[in-house]
């Protein structure tokens, strides 16, 4: 606890694939005025993915999955502070909106969980987002940054 390092099971290597990030007090930080990813190399198709996701400032910090090498395509999990909600996205498609008040500086724990075009997102132990989508069937494990600074931390699958 407290180490400059990413807590993982995923064995990686871990990559940034956009922006910049950086080992930190308490996890993984990532700043980036648009979308940035930080990528491991490790995929998967089905899954229990399991993260940390904390706001330090600006608009959204989340977990990615099923994303392609360069995260050009990926589905990722956020919290947006600027629309107040938890978001479920591609890109092409917001696939689920749920409005949240969304706090700076707190740690959001998600869980997702895959089973083919079923996609269900938990926050802090709620299920907050039971969606559909056929459009990425698998892909490597991430984390993102939007237009602001994340830290995530203790990134798990099972
Ligand atoms: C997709 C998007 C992403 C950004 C996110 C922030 O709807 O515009 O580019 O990461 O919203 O909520």
């Amino acid at each position: 606890l407290g180490e400059a390092t990413l807590h993982t099971n995923l064995n990686g290597p871990w990559y940034a694939a956009r922006g910049q990030w950086a080992d930190v007090a308490d996890g993984k930080q990532g700043k980036s005025p648009g979308d940035a990813f930080y990528l491991s190399t490790a995929s998967g198709a089905d899954f229990t993915l399991d993260g940390d996701v904390r706001l330090v400032d600006g608009v959204a910090a989340a977990l990615t999955f099923r994303a392609t090498k360069d995260a050009s395509q990926h589905y990722t999990v956020n919290v947006d502070a600027s629309a107040n909600v938890v978001k479920l996205w591609r890109p092409g498609r917001d696939i689920a909106t749920v409005p949240l008040q969304v706090e700076r500086g707190r740690n959001y724990h998600f869980t997702v969980q895959t089973a083919g075009s079923n996609i269900k997102v938990s926050l802090d132990g709620k299920q907050v987002i039971d969606a559909v989508d056929t459009e990425h069937k698998s892909g490597q494990f991430g984390m993102n940054v939007y237009n602001g600074t994340a830290l995530v931390q203790n990134v798990s699958v099972r």
